[in-house]
Formats: C-alpha cells, sequence, structure tokens
C-alpha cells in the first residue's frame, strides 16, 4: 500500500483539532473496532480512546447485521464517550455522529451526502456510511457507564467490487484508485473536529436543523419494521424535536417512531 494511503496516528493527530482529547489505537486488523474499544472501556479505558483499523473480520452493523470492511477501502473506528446522561439520550450521539459524518464528507469532497434516519448516510441514493453506537449503563442504574460509537464509511470502492448483496445499495465515496492523498486520515479527523464541535453541548441539540435539512426520509413512503418484519405503510412527515420520526400510516393515524423500537425501509428500496 502506497503510504498516502496508509492510516497514521501522526496526520490524523495533525488535522486534528482537539488533539488532547483523544487516544488513538490504529490496528492493521480486528474482528470489531466496536468489540475491541467495549473491552478497553470495561476496563476502565478512558474516554476519547479511539480504536481504527485497516479491516475488521466481523464488523457489526445494527440489528444483528455485518458490515463489510475490506482491507485499506473504508474508515474502521470506534470512540470510547462517557457522558454524563441518562441512557435514554443515548440516541443523540448517534445523530450527532451522523451529522458530523455528513458535514465532514461534504467540507472535504465535492459530494451531497443525506442522512437516512437514524444512522445511515447516503451519497447518490446509496449508502456510504453506517453508525452503530453501543450504550452500557450502570448497574442498577439509568446512568450511562460508557458509550462506544462505532463508524463504518466506505471510501473507496474494493478492487472486486461490492459484495453480491450489497451492490446495489452500497458505494463510496471514491472509485477505485482515485483517492487524495491520506484522504481516509483527513476524513477521521475531520469527522471527529465536526463532532467535538457540538459533543460538549450535545444536549442543546444545536445540529438538529442541520440533521432535518439532511433527511433523505421526509416526505417519502416508508415501510416501518419491526423486528424485521413489515408492519405497516407510511408517509414521513418530519423528524421530531427528540430525533424521533413523525410518521401518517393510510389511515390518517400520526405516530413518532422512536429507533430502539422500529427501522424503517424506503419504500423503492431492495435493503
Ligand atoms: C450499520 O450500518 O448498521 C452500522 C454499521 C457500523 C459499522 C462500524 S465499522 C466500525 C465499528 N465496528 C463495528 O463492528 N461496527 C462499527
Amino acid at each position: 500500500m502506497k503510504s498516502s494511503t496508509k492510516l497514521s496516528e501522526k496526520i490524523i493527530l495533525k488535522n486534528l483539532d482537539n488533539k488532547d482529547f483523544f487516544k488513538i489505537m490504529i490496528l492493521d486488523t480486528t474482528s470489531s473496532t466496536n468489540t475491541e474499544a467495549k473491552k478497553i472501556a470495561e476496563n476502565d479505558g478512558s474516554e476519547g480512546t479511539l480504536i481504527i483499523a485497516d479491516t475488521q473480520t466481523s464488523g457489526k452493523g445494527r440489528m444483528g447485521r455485518s458490515f463489510s470492511s475490506p482491507q485499506g477501502c473504508g474508515i474502521y473506528m470506534s470512540l470510547i464517550l462517557k457522558p454524563d446522561f441518562a441512557a435514554e439520550r443515548a440516541l443523540l450521539i448517534t445523530t450527532l455522529a451522523a451529522t458530523a459524518v455528513s458535514k465532514a464528507i461534504e467540507n472535504l469532497t465535492d459530494k451531497k451526502t443525506g442522512i437516512k434516519w437514524v444512522n445511515d448516510i447516503y451519497i447518490d441514493n446509496k449508502k456510504v456510511c453506517g453508525i452503530l453506537t453501543e450504550a452500557v449503563s450502570k448497574a442498577h442504574s439509568n446512568e450511562l457507564k460508557f458509550v462506544v460509537l462505532g463508524i463504518g464509511i466506505n471510501v473507496t470502492k474494493p478492487q472486486k467490487g461490492f459484495p453480491e448483496e450489497l451492490k446495489d445499495i452500497a458505494c463510496s465515496i471514491f472509485k477505485h484508485g482515485k483517492t487524495p492523498d491520506h484522504f481516509r486520515n483527513k476524513l477521521i479527523a475531520e469527522v471527529l473536529n465536526e463532532f467535538m464541535k457540538e459533543y460538549p453541548n450535545l444536549l442543546n441539540c444545536s445540529f438538529l436543523d442541520y440533521y432535518r435539512e439532511k433527511s433523505i426520509l421526509t416526505g417519502k413512503r416508508v415501510n416501518i419494521l419491526k423486528c424485521n418484519e413489515i408492519c405497516g405503510e407510511a408517509t414521513v412527515l418530519d423528524i421530531d424535536d427528540n430525533f424521533g420520526l413523525t410518521v401518517r400510516y393510510d389511515d390518517g393515524k400520526i405516530e413518532t417512531i422512536n429507533s430502539g423500537e422500529v427501522s424503517v425501509k424506503k419504500k423503492d428500496e431492495n435493503e
């Protein structure tokens, strides 16, 4: 691999605004950076510990899915956070991370991104990034012990292309071999920079307007899924003030759904 495409702590730090907050660990390979970060957090790993891997052998997605993580083609990273709020608010970390990834890609490239509620970033109607937030609460309490924020971004197309099942639904920021120098390192730093602009005042939700503007589901027809089973069809009306998705079912009933309970599928999506 050319040195300009390798992961480098030095270059990430050079581009990072808040150098003191982060403790960066780069791995060639791991099963999942989220699993690695959880182990570290359970052993008193400090807030700001960031695990980045060049490839993952069992990258994890939401709802028990896997996350394809071919070597050198993406950003696979997990950040340990110890926010001082109740477990129900952990969704704010996911939505802030989605905002940060969207802004970072747009700051560094000419691509336009959209956010698919609640945690996916899209370019040209295909998924380019997924986010998996895993929260662990203190024993017998509603307070958070720690949160692991996992972010996976497809930066370049794998040489052999995406696996068959992802071909029609996934994309990368660049086509294979067309990536600017040190792009992965710069994008990692930019995502963290955007994240840290809001993280200290997360409960203010100042990024809600941006998140709403970028929502690709608003106005669209969706299937509402519970446990992966379609349980209704609806039109998306808006994102509410708590990042819930407000939908109108065909019988006129309006409901705001929360990410823990259901997921949605755009009607034109094969996912
Ligand atoms: C999803 O799309 O459902 C979420 C995907 C999250 C993938 C990232 S890659 C880094 C971190 N480690 C994992 O095992 N998963 C997350």
